[in-house]
């Protein structure tokens, strides 16, 4: 499975970076707006610090909007990916893109039908919403697990993009049900590591190593 981070704090993705765990990033309005930069500017940081993909999403709602802007956000580096919302205007402008092979990411998926539709677009990923559909009593990994169903039922190749992650469950539950990639907080990935008995067992090698004396150099 792969990690995108969700974000666009630059310092994050260049930490996560240099742990070599960061296979790309995602962002989304609400986040660019976190960040209080101008969205040219951070998309083409974050694009000239990690190789991998790093969806840029359109704010307009109608398919000649989206395109203008989705042809300029592709303009700033070559590993953007234009995110476009699962309406109508979004697949014609998804269809549009992939027909020109320029990658996309539709977004805002909350059901089998939806990531069906984007897959028939030509998107490059889907990203269905995992912790907005638990928000609502609906368990979003079912959503994950259909949408695999489906795609590997007609060899689809858009991506499954496990979205709306909010925990270390969420993206092991992902990974079992089948999703291609997960895009998660920075903390949500840094906390993957951790582990209680880790953390008791590295205290426990240190303390006898200590009392050993020695030096490996
Ligand atoms: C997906 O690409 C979105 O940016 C994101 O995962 C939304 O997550 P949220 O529900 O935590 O806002």
């Amino acid at each position: 499975m792969k990690f995108f981070a969700d974000t666009a704090a630059v310092d994050d993705i260049a930490e996560l970076n240099s742990y070599g765990l960061l296979d790309g990033v995602t962002t989304n309005p609400s986040l660019i707006a976190k960040s209080g930069r101008q969205i040219k500017d951070v998309i083409a940081e974050i694009c000239a610090l990690v190789s991998g993909p790093v969806s840029a999403e359109v704010a307009a709602m109608d398919f000649d909007g989206m395109v203008r802007e989705g042809e300029h956000l592709a303009g700033l580096a070559d590993n953007v990916v234009i995110k476009l919302p699962l309406t109508l205007d979004g697949l014609k402008a998804c269809r549009h893109f992939s027909q020109k092979g320029i990658r996309t990411n539709v977004t805002l998926c909350f059901s089998a039908n939806q990531a069906l539709l984007a897959a028939k677009a030509g998107a490059t990923y889907v990203s269905p919403f995992i912790g907005r559909l638990d928000d609502i009593n609906i368990d979003g990994m079912d959503i994950i697990r259909d949408i695999r169903t489906i795609f590997d039922n007609y060899a689809l190749e858009t991506d499954i993009l496990a979205a709306s992650i909010r925990s270390g469950n969420h993206v092991s539950q992902a990974a079992l049900a089948g999703a291609d990639v997960a895009t998660c907080p920075a903390a949500v990935i840094k906390a993957l590591v951790v582990h209680p008995l880790t953390d008791k067992g590295l205290a426990q090698f240190s303390a006898d190593w200590q009392a050993t004396g020695q030096s490996i150099l």
